[in-house]
């Protein structure tokens, strides 16, 4: 079993989810970045790769004090667990993902890179071996154990495209920025792969919506079309 799995990104008009900069790129709007606030305090957990640790130092906060609010009386933890996967266990304890917040913090790093990332993270993190390199598949039984149930993917590429490529998402909310990038040393929102919906196999397009001057489109995943819209404790796996 997993939890149900949500990627969300924003991309440029030509596919990339950053410029290539050291700065980080801020493709979406306001209006977006609420949105995507109320998709986190929907989440268990928040996952991201370490680039985006790296790049970004995002928080992976549920910023509104009303849907921090709204899951206490729910009986849910203030704040989703953040999660991140590694194999070089490059990691600073000063970036914000540790830094920030009270919410347990989980790393599933490469076997060989497990000593060095229990020695540095060790105090601020949860450092879990997840193999060689980490099986996504794995880390999603894992957290699905751990009682996650509904799980966000918020990227990068590198991460976005093992989800769809080994199956493991289950919807796809990609925001679409009205600005091109134009350069080739930029991250795209994939890499090449095979994925499940190629070819003839189209996947479900459920909504779309203008968001002021960006589009959120939203796919399901699965062949059954069918969104899992709950987020309640007992719901929500997948097998
Ligand atoms: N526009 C958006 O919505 C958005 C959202 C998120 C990120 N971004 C951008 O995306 C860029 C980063 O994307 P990215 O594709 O370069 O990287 P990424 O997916 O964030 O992270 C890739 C890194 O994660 C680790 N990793 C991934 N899969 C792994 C596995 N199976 N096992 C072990 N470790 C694994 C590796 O870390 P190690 O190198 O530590 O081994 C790998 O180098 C950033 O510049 C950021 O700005 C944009």
């Amino acid at each position: 079993m997993r939890p149900y799995t949500i990627l969300s990104c924003c991309m440029s008009l030509d596919g990339y989810l950053d410029d290539g900069s050291d700065h980080r790129l801020l493709l979406s709007n306001d209006a977006d970045f609420d949105r995507v606030d109320e998709l986190r305090s929907e989440s268990d957990a928040i996952l991201v790769g370490a680039a985006t640790v790296r790049n970004d130092d995002p928080r992976l906060q549920v910023r509104s004090p009303d849907r921090i609010t709204r899951r206490c009386t729910d009986g849910r933890a203030p704040q989703p667990t953040k999660v991140t996967v590694t194999n070089r266990a490059k990691l600073s304890p000063e970036a914000r993902f540790f830094t920030v917040g009270d919410a347990p913090k989980l790393v599933y790093c490469a076997t060989d890179s497990l000593a060095t990332a229990t020695e540095q993270l060790g105090s601020l993190a949860t450092v879990i071996d997840g193999g060689r390199p980490v099986e996504l598949a794995a880390v999603g039984a894992d957290l699905y154990e751990r009682g996650v149930r509904r799980l966000m993917v918020e990227g990068g590429g590198e991460v976005h495209t093992q989800f769809l490529t080994e199956g493991l998402a289950d919807e796809l909310q990609l925001v679409v920025a009205p600005l091109f990038v134009g350069n080739a040393e930029a991250t795209r929102f994939v890499g090449p792969g095979t994925f499940p919906f190629t070819g003839g196999d189209r996947a479900h397009l459920v909504e779309t919506r203008p968001i002021g001057d960006v589009v959120l489109l939203r796919y399901v995943l699965n062949h059954s079309g069918a969104a899992d819209v709950s987020t309640e404790e007992d719901q929500g796996g997948q097998s």
